[in-house]
């Protein structure tokens, strides 16, 4: 028995990386699957690789959001679950990170979420159960060093969003966060090539597990929570990071 089957999923960022590999995933555990991304062409592919939907939509812009979310809901006749993995990533300091880096960051990445989740409410609201996953960052759990400011504090607010909506959304729509370690993908391909790449070994040391996840593995934990096989769990802030939340 497919675990997702007759489940209507829409997936922001799911493009690329993390969301890529769970939109894959999804489809083949049997659910309808919404590609959101601001990615058109991307997008599409994804998409038409599993037999889903595509929209294209910054998820900064609330108006094209709202549009966005209502069409893939049109689309698949509902929505019983949203994955928020659309994301930026900045390495900058304090000192190094201007106001309007700042706000951009957070802007994609918390607001963004925030969009996303107020835009689908209705509609997961209509559902008999539904399923909220964001996607945080072990760096929102715990800071491991100085730097990435900007994104730390967003990845921080995502947890802390997710936490306030699973109390809110309760008792039918559950709201988890999934906080990776570093993962394999283009975002982090474009942070060690900033960093010419020397520092892959030394941060995969600091990971229990000695390396990088695959994004497929990402995918399996945001399908659990995804599932009625979490029908107990909402409102927890999931590490999948290779024991590096623990050293
Ligand atoms: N890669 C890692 O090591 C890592 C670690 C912790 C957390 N994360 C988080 O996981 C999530 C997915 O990251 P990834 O590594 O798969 O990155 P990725 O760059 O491979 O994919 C991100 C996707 O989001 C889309 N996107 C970005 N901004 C958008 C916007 N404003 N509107 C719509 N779509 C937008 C991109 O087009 C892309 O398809 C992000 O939230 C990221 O912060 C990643």
């Amino acid at each position: 028995m497919a675990r997702l089957a007759g489940r209507k999923i829409l997936i922001t960022g799911g493009a690329s990386g993390i969301g890529r590999a769970t939109a894959r995933l999804c489809a083949g555990e049997g659910a309808a699957v919404a590609v959101l991304d601001r990615s058109a062409e991307a997008a599409q592919e994804v998409a038409g690789g599993i037999g889903g939907h595509a929209f294209v939509a910054d998820v900064a812009d609330h108006g094209s959001v709202d549009a966005a979310v209502e069409a893939a809901a049109t689309a698949m006749g509902g929505l019983d679950g949203v994955v928020n993995a659309a994301g930026i990533f900045s390495s900058e300091g304090l000192t190094e990170t201007s106001a309007e880096l700042f706000n951009r960051i957070l802007t994609v990445n918390l607001t963004g979420t925030f969009l996303v989740i107020r835009a689908a409410e209705r509609f997961l609201r209509a559902a008999d159960s539904a399923s909220v996953v964001n996607i945080g960052s072990g760096v929102g759990l715990i800071p491991t060093g100085p730097g990435s400011t900007a994104y730390v504090a967003s990845k921080g607010g995502v947890i802390a969003l997710t936490r306030v909506l699973a109390m809110e959304l309760a008792p039918k729509i559950r709201v988890n966060v999934v906080c990776p370690g570093m993962v394999d993908t283009a975002m982090t391909e474009s942070f060690l090539r900033d960093n010419q790449g020397g520092i892959r070994s030394e941060l995969a040391a600091r990971y229990a597990l000695g390396r990088a996840a695959e994004p497929e593995e990402l995918a399996r934990a945001i399908l659990f929570l995804l599932s009625e096989e979490a029908s107990f769990i909402t409102g927890i802030a999931l590490p999948v990071d290779g024991g590096r939340t623990y050293h």
